[in-house]
């Protein structure tokens, strides 16, 4: 028998799990508040799938099928079938937490309850429920699809047969796994993007070098696919600027102090691609 997956919120990062979620096997519940929500993130999955085929990557025949697997709720009653839960809602904690308190009612009891956040602390999440050994971080990228990592986070009181079941769950839809044993704010994904963007940032801002030269220099020095000040202007200047000032606040390290120039770049609405300006002009 398939095994049964639900994914709570049907975005960018929801509906790419649930996509390679289904082509792997699984039986999939995809649940968003509005039907709204759920056909977009349902087209999106099946514009992706036509890709594929059209790439020669999976045949028509696959991804139909694939596509059959997956269904969609409104319903948050709809996962209490699911052997693993992954959510996948706006990144915030309030948001995320009433979502776990249902959980903790709703889901099998031993199901595994995973939270896709980038960056809030698992065991706050956890602590809301009942069975905070049977949540986790699956922390995935996007797009989805084309990304192969899959961090995982144990929160503090994270189990370790709940830490290998959401490794094997991440390895069986073609993931590769790194495991962050301690909770800390950032996991080992952003901490390290953090260090390396303020850095860059300070270098650029005190003259230096210039953006485009620091960027070349990660890309053909270190083997990087794209320097971290484009990184920064794609994912965006308040993004980042948010993400570093969360660590520092936990951590006190002076290596994650969001750089003056990317505060007032902020101040000034200069975001990066999104606004046509950021270290680039585009
Ligand atoms: N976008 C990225 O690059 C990225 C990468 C890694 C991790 N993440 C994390 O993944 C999570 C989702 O991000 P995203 O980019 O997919 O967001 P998104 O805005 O694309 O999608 C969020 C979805 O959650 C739905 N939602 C909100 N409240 C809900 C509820 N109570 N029940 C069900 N659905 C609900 C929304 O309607 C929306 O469809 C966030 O925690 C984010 O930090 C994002």
């Amino acid at each position: 028998m398939a095994k049964k997956l639900a994914v709570i919120g049907a975005g960018l990062m929801g509906s790419g799990i649930a996509q390679v979620s289904a082509q792997a096997g699984y039986d999939v519940v995809l649940r968003d508040v509005t039907e709204e929500a759920l056909a977009r993130g349902l087209g999106g999955i099946s514009a992706s799938y036509e890709k594929f085929v059209a790439k020669g990557r999976l045949t028509a025949a696959e991804a139909e099928a694939a596509l059959a697997r997956i269904a969609t709720t409104t319903d948050l009653d709809a996962v209490g079938e699911a052997d693993i839960v992954v959510e996948a809602v706006f990144e915030k904690i309030e948001v995320k937490q009433e979502i776990f308190r249902a959980l903790d009612k709703i889901a099998k009891q031993d199901a595994v309850l995973a939270s896709n956040t980038s960056a809030i602390p698992i065991t706050k999440i956890a602590a809301v429920t009942e069975r905070p050994e049977r949540v986790v971080g699956t922390h995935f990228f996007s797009p989805v699809p084309m990304m192969q990592l899959c961090e995982l986070v144990r929160g503090y009181k994270t189990s370790d047969e709940t830490l290998a079941r959401a490794k094997a769950f991440a390895e069986e839809i073609g993931k590769t796994t790194i495991t962050v044993n301690r909770d800390v704010a950032g996991f080992v994904t952003t901490r390290l993007i953090s260090a390396l963007v303020v850095e860059a940032a300070k270098l650029y801002e005190s003259g230096v070098a210039s953006a485009e030269d620091i960027d070349i220099a990660c890309r053909l020095g270190f083997g990087h696919a794209m320097g971290p000040l484009a990184t920064t202007d794609l994912t965006g200047v308040d993004i980042l600027v948010h993400a570093t000032g969360n660590i520092y606040a936990e951590t006190q390290d002076e290596k994650f102090a969001p750089p003056e120039i990317m505060r007032r770049m902020v101040d000034a609405g200069v975001l990066g691609r999104k606004t046509g300006e950021g270290f680039y002009t585009y």
